[in-house]
């Protein structure tokens, strides 16, 4: 919270993406006692507790609550689970007749369910930990809407070029949406959000700023006329030398970063207040203790620490050695310490 507010830390932030997760085996066992991955998010005792099961091993700053982007639209009413091996399955969304079924998340069971794990994590979790809210961005969510699962996003990229009003409207309605969502979040304790675009990187040109940036501006704004003190980060993945626009354009407070982008680059090109977040390669973690702490020394001395939340690229791989965090994070305490 210090860094996101601009003020002298004694800490550089640490968290991981995912870092509640199938790498980590008292995570697995949770998952198989709760039956499904989507029974386990919205079971507020049990996602609370593996939302604390990374806090428990390591020396984090911050928990992030255990749900996912996909709570939004299947709170909308559109059909969602969770094939295993697969991964998720929507009823798809390729018109103005499939919109008609859409209805608001907000008063949802699935709402509801995640404002109850936020409400519980922060009643057990120390007070020095910051706790993150989350949502997908509406362009990764509409792409998962559209093509009906995990895809290489063709069909997506097709429909926002054509631009057709359902589409429009689609992102509209996943704006609102995801605002009532994150302020839920907020109300029940979250001290920060995060917003997840995760396929920002594959919008060129002029898509990127009307299916990316202008909604996450809206989003941004929207949470912090109703929350003006929470901070916000937005994660536009692959947004590479374009994160200067993303920040200008959706005036958030931090910025996450894919592993392909050098830092030292950001930092050339934002302003000297923007909080950067990343962005270490999560297949660095499958190499051996000392590459992985060579190239963490390399990662901290590149970014002063009061503009510096350390995190991945993105979410920590399932075949990741829980051990690996811990010399990381000495790794930088360490660094940090002088
Ligand atoms: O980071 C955390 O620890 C918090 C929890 C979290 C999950 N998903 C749990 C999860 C967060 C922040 C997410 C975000 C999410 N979900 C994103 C954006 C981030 C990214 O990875 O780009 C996306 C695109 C999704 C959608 C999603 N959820 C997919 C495509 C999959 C299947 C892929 C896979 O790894 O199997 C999921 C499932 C999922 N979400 C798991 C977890 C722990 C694995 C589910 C399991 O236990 O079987």
């Amino acid at each position: 919270m210090d860094v996101l507010a601009g003020r002298k830390s004694e800490r550089r932030p640490i968290w991981f993406m995912r870092q509640a997760g199938r790498y980590l085996p008292e995570y697995r066992k949770v998952r198989e006692q709760a039956g499904s991955f989507l029974d386990l998010c919205y079971a507020p005792e049990l996602a609370a507790d593996v939302t604390l099961q990374p806090l428990r091993r390591y020396d984090l700053d911050a928990a992030i609550i255990f749900a996912d982007i996909l709570v939004v639209p299947h709170a909308m009413g559109n059909g969602l689970s969770f094939v295993e091996g697969e991964g998720p399955k929507l009823e798809t969304v390729r018109s103005s007749f499939d919109l008609a079924r859409l209805k608001p998340g907000l008063n949802s069971t699935q709402f509801e369910s995640v404002a109850q794990s936020v409400a519980r994590v922060r009643r057990d979790l120390d007070a020095s930990i910051s706790l993150i809210g989350f949502c997908g961005a509406p362009w990764t969510v509409a792409s998962y809407m559209v093509e009906g699962g995990s895809s290489n996003r063709e069909l997506a990229r097709r429909v926002a070029y054509e631009g057709e009003d359902w589409f429009k409207e689609l992102i509209a309605r996943l704006v609102e949406n995801s605002i009532d969502y994150l302020c839920l979040q907020i109300e029940a304790g979250a001290d920060v959000v995060q917003i997840f675009d995760s396929w920002a990187g594959e919008l060129p040109g002029a898509l990127l700023s009307e299916y990316c940036i202008a909604p996450l501006r809206e989003i941004v704004a929207g949470v912090r006329a109703r929350f003006p003190g929470v901070p916000i980060i937005v994660f536009a993945k692959g947004a590479g030398y374009r994160h200067g626009e993303v920040y200008a354009g959706t005036a958030c407070q931090a910025i996450g970063v894919e592993a392909e982008c050098s830092l030292e680059f950001l930092q050339s090109i934002l302003p000297a207040d923007a909080v950067i977040q990343g962005n270490l390669d999560p297949v660095l973690l499958l190499c051996s203790e000392e590459i992985v702490r060579r190239e963490t020394l390399k990662l901290v001395s590149t970014i002063p620490r009061k503009r510096h939340i350390f995190n991945l690229g993105h979410g920590i791989k399932q075949q990741t050695n829980p051990d690996i965090l811990t010399t990381i994070i000495e790794t930088i305490r360490g660094f940090d310490r002088g």
